[in-house]
């Protein structure tokens, strides 16, 4: 731990040097099945071979490219995921983070509506700058830093009637997770997007899907608002969509395309061909390697084995595809400490009392079985 650094986080006590597939290793060699995934990123595994020669490839080649050239790797990106998108969601702003998609989308909604009101969700989290942090719910990371953007207003996660009596023709926009994340892994239910699209077109205000944390077939599907078949107006992606190189992307449909002008946004970083040259690989081994199916498939088998798992300590297991919460009946965190110790698993929390997996989607079955022998030992 460096006396240099912040201290932000709330620290583990592990020192990582080291990470294959679904495996990380501390400094003395011990060996940990991952189901942090640096929160969710590592959806290939860690250092998988193709993101690494991409990155080997590229980085000889060039590694940073301002948006006013053009550049060959960005605009086979641009057109690779133009092309597995939802029909309609045809252009793209191209990121370094989760929360610079939620950013942009907040400008991009201001700028094709010519309105200021935002709609988010109770339990919502959409990081930690100023826009995106104005969206998330939790008090926690808001208070310290009021006051936020204003015209905010936050309604119940899945209660459409609360949708209804919150989204007018002042509404810009309402903001959502398909599944909240953060807030404890907890599914959209069903009809709810659907009924939010609706009220958007009602209205005039825009749908912005935030999948940061469930795009790229953590959930079984591509994006997860496939299992729903919704389109939004803006699709927020982040998270694994470079294989561990910081990225993001934020996918609009015409009705921005047409209002956005140069010196409307932009980023210095953002789509440089490293992170693009990533990104095409990590497209590749998402299709080569059937990922949403993996994820698909092994997170049925997930689910079904906590749910039978006879523990008094679990309330409520969630999720879906290999996005994993387990709600307990006490406080995660020491918990999570033991499984991290006594098991060598590394699990995240999801709010006080949720145990959240988001492993890679490759991850092996024999790495799941034993992630599902060490929270039967650690929660027995
Ligand atoms: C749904 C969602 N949106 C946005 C973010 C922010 O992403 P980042 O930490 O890359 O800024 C996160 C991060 O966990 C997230 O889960």
């Amino acid at each position: 731990m460096s006396q240099y650094e912040l201290p932000v986080y709330t620290k583990r006590g592990l020192t990582l040097v080291r990470g294959k597939g679904a495996k990380v290793w501390d400094q003395s060699g011990r060996a940990y099945v991952d189901c942090i995934g640096g929160h969710g990123v590592a959806i290939v595994g860690h250092s998988h071979p193709r993101v690494v020669e991409a990155l080997q490839e590229q980085a000889q080649r060039l590694i940073i490219c301002p948006g006013t050239f053009d550049n060959d790797v960005r605009d086979a990106y641009l057109s690779r995921l133009q092309s597995l998108t939802p029909s309609g969601l045809d252009f793209i702003f191209l990121a370094n983070s989760g929360a610079e998609t939620v950013e942009a989308a907040l400008k991009f909604a201001r700028l094709a509506t010519g309105r200021s009101r935002i709609v988010a969700t109770k339990r919502g989290f959409h990081g930690r700058t100023m826009g995106a942090l104005s969206l998330t719910w939790n008090q926690k990371y808001r208070r310290p830093f009021m006051p936020l953007v204003p015209e905010i207003a936050h309604i119940p996660f899945g209660d459409i009637e609360a949708a209804r009596a919150a989204i007018d023709d002042r509404t810009a926009a309402i903001v959502v997770e398909p599944i909240q994340g953060e807030g404890g892994v907890r599914p959209a239910p069903e009809g709810y997007l659907s009924a939010l699209r609706e009220l958007c077109d009602e209205s005039g205000a825009l749908l912005i899907i935030d999948e940061v944390q469930t795009g790229f077939g953590r959930t079984g599907e591509l994006f997860a608002i496939n299992h729903w078949r919704v389109v939004p107006d803006i699709l927020c992606l982040a998270k694994g969509i470079a294989g561990g190189i910081p990225m993001g992307a934020v996918v609009t449909n015409n009705r921005v395309a047409e209002v956005i002008q140069p010196g409307h946004h932009g980023s210095t970083f953002g789509g440089n061909p490293l992170a693009c040259a990533a990104a095409l690989a990590v497209l590749e081994i998402i299709q080569d390697e059937e990922l949403p199916l993996q994820a698909r498939r092994k997170g049925e088998w997930l689910l079904d084995r906590l749910r039978t798992m006879e523990s008094p300590e679990i309330r409520e297991v969630r999720g879906m595809g290999l996005m994993v919460g387990i709600e307990l009946r006490h406080r995660v965190t020491p918990i999570l400490r033991r499984l991290q110790d006594e098991y060598r698993v590394l699990a995240l929390p999801a709010g006080p009392n949720v145990m959240r997996l988001l492993p890679p989607l490759n991850i092996e079955d024999e790495e799941l079985e034993e992630v599902i022998r060490a929270i039967e030992g650690v929660l027995a």
